[in-house]
């Protein structure tokens, strides 16, 4: 008898071909890039660039984008804690099953709790997840407000923003850090990305 959470009677299925055969097929080692940050920091704009400069080196990646997920497998969530803390189970699950399938899976969510992303750090293989913090300023994040939603969770017509009125819990050990500049300058996207491709490259992702 085998009982999984509210299941019981479930057993593994292993299955012929294994990640390492499809690694070899891909050239590649499969992995998460977990990129988190406040609302406008960059995440979504990383996540593109990082995207289409591994595509343009040969390299299979899949961006998961936070926005984009609550259009469809998360649209039955809000923004309550219990329901953030779904939403990144949720896409954690689906990020290790990118990887296992050989993927570079770039996973942009504000993800604000500490505790939610762990977990999804302890559900993956050593080393594969690799948590990139985009350590922007409050107020340069207010200031782009792309989406005018900081202008509306000042006026308290949105509640329960992160920054604003939730918390956010910077990572206490991430892999990669991305900060402005001496001069108070943000990187470029393309500088962003390098700083995860060269990381990428270090430890061996990019090569079987
Ligand atoms: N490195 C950067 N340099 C200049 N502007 C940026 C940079 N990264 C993001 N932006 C701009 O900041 C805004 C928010 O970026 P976005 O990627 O949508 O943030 P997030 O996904 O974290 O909410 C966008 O208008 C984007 O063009
Ligand atoms: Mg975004």
């Amino acid at each position: 008898m085998s009982a999984v959470g509210k299941s019981a009677n479930i057993f593994w299925q292993e299955c012929p071909v294994g990640k390492l055969d499809r690694q070899k097929l891909l050239k590649q080692k499969g992995c998460v890039v977990w990129i988190t940050g406040l609302s406008g920091s960059g995440k979504s704009t990383l996540a593109c660039t990082l995207g289409r400069e591994l595509h343009s080196r040969g390299k299979l990646a899949y961006v998961l984008d936070g926005d984009n997920l609550r259009h469809g497998l998360n649209k039955d969530l809000g923004f309550s804690a219990e329901d953030r803390a779904e939403n990144i189970r949720r896409v954690g699950e689906v990020a290790k099953l990118f990887a296992d399938a050989g993927l570079i899976c770039i996973a942009s969510l504000i993800s604000p709790y500490r505790k939610d992303r762990d977990s999804c750090r302890s559900i993956l293989p050593d080393l594969s997840f690799i948590e990139v913090f985009m350590n922007m300023p409050l107020d340069l994040c207010e200031a782009r407000d792309p989406k005018g939603l900081y202008k509306l969770a000042r006026a308290g017509k949105i509640k329960g923003f992160t920054g604003i009125d939730d918390p956010y819990e910077p990572p206490l050990n991430c892999e990669i850090e991305i900060q402005e500049e001496e001069n108070g300058v943000c990187p470029s996207p393309c500088a962003m990305a390098g700083q995860v491709v060269g990381y990428l490259e270090e430890k061996g992702f990019l090569q079987v």
